[in-house]
């Protein structure tokens, strides 16, 4: 039995009570599904700036009712102290994921995407810290490799920051590790490479590649390759993320606290690749999305060339073992996209 099976078993018989910020996004909504579905209380909070109500009626419609009954929702802004304190009180783990995602809306505008994540986190880790939680988990961001070039990326070999979201994710880790050496805070960062699955948000301008291009092959639209389409991404389905968050938070190995993992497949696919992948799998659901063409454009400002990880310290510390391929994960998730585009 995996490390990550053996932990959702015990769960069901150690119920807790979990903080899931940015409960209505992407990542969070599923973090709060699986907790619920394994028999945990969580409190989730969220601005809605970029999640969504629906995220959580979803989640609502995907387990069962008493399960439901166990979730409350706290509307609030991570960037306001009192409400991190309040949403932190009689918890006992908390996964923090409450962020402005995205490069390109930092350059756009990185006084709110640092209000977000630097205020915010920092906030978070003053109330997290004061209610006394038995762990602290939080989404920190592959970005953070800046312009360091070695291939696979190690967590202990970064180089200088490429966006103004990239600073405020290595501010993060900066202040957790001062968290640690200053207050014997010990907390856990987890740094995602190119999440994707359900309920990532296709629209908008800052959605990220494989749901706007899923949404595009699937309406028999045009996509658009930013660059030469070599740019490479170690593309990581969402319960791999959740696994390596639900595994960092119950880990009972000392030594894995006061670190950083990086959480991804530890593969590499590019662009083309990918445009190839999605068209084959969203041709199942529309016969046209075969036909659909790629227009490559100029590269993109702040995106790094290459990105393939390193997973092995995170399977050391606490047993994380990627369950999907890019491959198994669009598999899984086309169908939703086919549902709900
Ligand atoms: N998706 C990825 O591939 C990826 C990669 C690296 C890091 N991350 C990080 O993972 C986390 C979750 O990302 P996601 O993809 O689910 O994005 P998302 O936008 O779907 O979710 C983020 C959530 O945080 C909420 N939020 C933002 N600012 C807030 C604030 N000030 N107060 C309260 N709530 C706020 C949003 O409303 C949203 O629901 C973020 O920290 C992001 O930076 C994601």
């Amino acid at each position: 039995m995996s490390a990550y099976s053996a932990l959702l078993e015990k769960m069901y018989n150690t119920p807790q009570t979990w903080l899931v910020t940015g409960s209505a996004g992407f990542i969070g909504s599923n973090l709060v599904e699986t907790l619920l579905k394994h028999g945990q209380t969580v409190r989730g909070l969220d601005n809605f700036s970029t999640g969504h109500r629906k995220n959580l009626e979803l989640v609502r419609e995907a387990v069962p009712s008493a399960a439901w009954s166990e979730f409350t929702q706290i509307e609030g802004d991570i960037r306001d102290l009192s409400t991190c304190a309040a949403a932190c009180a009689g918890v006992d783990r908390v996964l923090h994921e409450a962020a402005l995602g995205s490069v390109p809306r930092s350059i756009e505008d990185p006084i709110t995407s640092n209000a977000s994540n630097v205020d915010g986190f920092l906030n978070m880790l003053v109330a997290a810290r004061e209610a006394g939680v038995k762990s602290f988990v939080y989404a920190a961001s592959s970005s953070t490799y800046g312009d360091e070039p070695t291939l696979p990326k190690r967590e202990d070999r970064i180089g200088k920051p490429l966006s103004p979201y990239a600073v405020t994710k290595l501010v993060n880790e900066l202040y957790a590790e001062v968290f640690a050496s200053a207050y014997g805070f010990k907390t856990i960062g987890l740094r995602y490479f190119n999440i994707f699955g359900e309920r990532q948000d296709p629209e908008g301008a800052y959605a990220a590649v494989i749901p706007i291009w899923f949404a595009a092959v699937l309406r028999g639209e045009q996509v658009y390759i930013n660059g030469d389409g070599e740019t490479s991404r170690d593309f990581c389905f969402i319960d791999n993320c959740v696994q390596a968050n639900l595994l960092a938070a119950m880990t009972e190995n000392p030594a894995a606290l006061n670190r950083v993992y990086n959480v991804a497949v530890g593969e590499r696919t590019s662009l083309n690749e990918l445009f190839e992948m999605l068209r084959a799998e969203a041709a199942r659901y529309n016969p046209a999305a075969a036909k659909v063409s790629a227009e490559h454009r100029d590269f993109r400002a702040g995106d790094v060339r290459h990105s393939l990880a390193d997973i092995s310290l995170a399977r050391q510390y606490f047993g994380y073992e990627p369950e999907y391929s890019i491959t198994r994960g669009l598999a899984r998730c086309s169908g939703w996209y086919a549902k709900y585009l």
